[in-house]
């Protein structure tokens, strides 16, 4: 549906009653239902096929409705400051999770993340329902993350009650998580907002291994979505590490018949393999905004094997990287 007025409404009305909707967001197309619905959420794993032991957001329009609705504890006093910086905004924020919870929301944690978004669409959806909203990613588990209205319709037709058009989403990867409930506050999950902003507000704070690590078999993960494979296209994806020329080189001598090749603005009149570029190489926005629709335009065309840059871990960076060496199951060739 659209979003006008009465789409809104409709939409609204369709999650009080027990429903899932995928609405948009400004970072990817979330796939939503009342968060203190038990029912309701337990729906919205089954539309994902996304395991049971990993938690979902919960989606606010205004801050008061944290305390108000008992969906945390307490409000620490650095996750204020971050609140006061970064909201409405692409930031996440774990605290330690109140009574209105429920388990399915939490998947069992003592924790909740919390998410005030600033795309206007949403942000009506909740106040129109009110009900904060939990709400995942709206692509099948494992798929790259929604960020057009076309995608979501691709991965949720016929499995949901409604999908609204916002657009395309402006940030195009999912939301910076940190969690407020260990020691020194840590970054689970890199995004659009850095530990370099959030840093400035609040001081030191930490990357969990698993943002740029691999994860064993037998650690116990943070964050439960890291554990996973995911953001994955059909086909292999693998970073190659080295210089734009040593990059250029080697995807034009590769002998693979279905080759998609992911590069920079620059380099795509060199490329002499099919090409898809993310934006301009200083330009971590736009790769960013660019990258899952990439990954999933892959999918499309029979591609099998998928050649990108390995990303710098700077700013934006961190997060491109995150995503793209996850999406390679951390298959990199260095070829300097
Ligand atoms: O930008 C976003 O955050 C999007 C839009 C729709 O808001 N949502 C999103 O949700 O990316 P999802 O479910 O795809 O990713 C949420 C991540 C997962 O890695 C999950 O494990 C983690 O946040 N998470 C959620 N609750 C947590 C908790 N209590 N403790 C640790 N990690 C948690
Ligand atoms: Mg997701």
């Amino acid at each position: 549906m659209k979003s006008e007025k009465e789409d809104l409404i409709t939409a609204a009305q369709l999650i009080k009653k027990g429903g899932v909707v995928a609405v948009p967001t400004e970072t990817v197309y979330g796939l939503a239902a009342d968060a203190l619905d038990d029912d309701a959420v337990k729906k919205i794993f089954k539309a994902k096929g996304r395991p049971a032991d990993n938690p979902l957001i919960v989606h606010i329009s205004d801050i008061s409705q944290i305390m108000e609705k008992k969906l945390v504890k307490e409000i620490p006093e650095k996750a204020k400051m971050l609140m006061d910086s970064f909201w409405p905004g692409p930031l996440t924020i774990i605290m330690e999770k109140g009574e209105s919870i429920p388990k399915s929301v939490c998947a069992g944690l003592d924790s909740v993340a919390i998410r005030f978004p600033s795309h206007e669409t949403v942000k009506e959806i909740i106040s129109l329902s009110g009900c904060p909203l939990a709400a995942p990613s709206a692509n099948i588990s494992g798929k790259p993350s929604p960020t057009s209205f076309a995608h979501v319709v691709h991965d949720m037709y016929g499995k949901i009650d409604a999908i609204v058009d916002g657009g395309d989403c402006k940030v195009g990867l999912e939301s910076t998580v940190i969690t407020m409930i260990t020691p020194t506050p840590r970054i689970l999950r890199p995004g659009y907002i850095t530990k370099e902003d959030i840093e400035k507000i609040i001081g030191e704070v930490d990357i969990d291994r698993a943002v740029l690590d691999q994860m064993n078999e037998n650690d116990k993960a943070s964050s439960p979505g890291m554990k996973y494979k995911h953001y994955s296209p059909s086909a292999r994806v693998i970073l190659l590490k080295g210089s734009s020329e040593r990059f250029i080189d080697y995807v034009n001598s590769s002998k693979e018949n279905n080759l998609t090749v992911l590069c920079y603005d620059e380099e795509q009149d060199m490329i002499k393999r099919k090409c898809i570029p993310l934006g301009k190489k200083d330009d971590l926005d736009h790769q960013a905004r660019k990258l899952f629709d990439a990954l999933r335009k892959t999918d499309d065309d029979g591609t099998e094997l998928v050649y990108a840059h390995t990303p710098q871990t700077q700013g934006v960076g961190m997060a491109i990287y995150n995503r793209l060496i996850r999406a390679a199951g951390f298959e990199v060739i260095e070829i300097d």
